[in-house]
């Protein structure tokens, strides 16, 4: 049944880019435990709206769980507490009446803060643009089952194509690595045949992107399977580093 709930917001609020940041605190009140927690902040910028203060900045866009626009830490998990749920999906009945919220934004030497809960998350455009593209001719539309793909190699690439680049993973890792991201990617356009003539082209270029742009190292923590929204398995990180030493030993490039 819906309630209402009182709350007490901690919220990272930063200027620019070179600006000192510091958590400020507003109370939330009335809260309706049916809003999710991207509403429960349109009703405090409202509120901050009408004092004639800046509003929190914070990015979002389909609110459906599915571009991987929104994204904050909250309490110390990135998404929130709950698994396997963005930001924009957590609702705030799985918070109590009186609770402090903390509220800050992906904290990664690779993804800059812009303003308050928002970060600039190009560093995952440019690993996307080095992978390439698939040179498999297009054509017509063809047979769905003209090139046959196991079922157990297609269920892999359809959970690895699940990953919407939010960056959570990288903001859980203690070493801020995106290994989880690429070991997606990889996996989703390596794992099938189409995919499979610039496989090796491509991992190599996505890993040394990814490297030059400070992202950190896996020491399998698996921090970033358990904040994953979208459950994406650290098992792809296992596939990145098979097919990056494949890639190395075994092709002319
Ligand atoms: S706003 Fe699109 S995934 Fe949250």
């Amino acid at each position: 049944m819906s309630k209402t709930i009182n709350l007490t917001l901690k919220v990272w609020r930063q200027e620019g880019p070179e600006k000192k940041g510091r958590l400020e605190t507003y109370p939330a009140r009335d809260i309706s435990t049916d809003m999710s927690f991207l509403e429960m902040i349109d009703v405090i910028n409202e509120q901050l709206t009408l004092d004639g203060k800046e509003p929190i900045a914070f990015d979002h866009d389909c609110r459906e769980g599915i571009c991987g626009m929104c994204g904050a830490v909250v309490n110390g998990h990135a998404h929130g507490p709950e698994k396997g749920t963005t930001l924009c999906q957590l609702h705030m009945r799985h918070f109590s009446d009186g609770d402090t919220i903390v509220i800050e934004p992906w904290r990664s030497r690779a993804f800059k803060v812009v303003k308050d809960l928002v970060v600039d998350r190009s560093a995952f455009d440019e690993i996307i643009q080095v992978g390439g593209y698939i040179s498999a001719n297009a054509g017509g539309a063809p047979d769905g089952n003209a090139i046959p793909i196991p079922q157990s190699v297609a269920e892999l690439a359809m959970d690895a194509a699940a990953c919407i680049g939010c960056g959570a993973c990288v903001a859980a890792c203690p070493n801020a690595s995106a290994m989880l991201f690429v070991g997606a990617k990889v996996s989703h356009l390596g794992l099938l045949p189409q995919g499979r003539p610039e496989a090796a082209k491509r991992v190599q270029s996505m890993v040394s992107r990814m490297d030059a742009l400070g992202f950190g190292n896996c020491t399998n923590e698996a921090e970033c399977e358990a904040a994953c929204p979208k459950e994406i398995s650290i098992t792809n990180i296992a596939r990145l580093n098979r097919e990056f030493l494949k890639a190395k030993f075994f092709s002319p490039e």
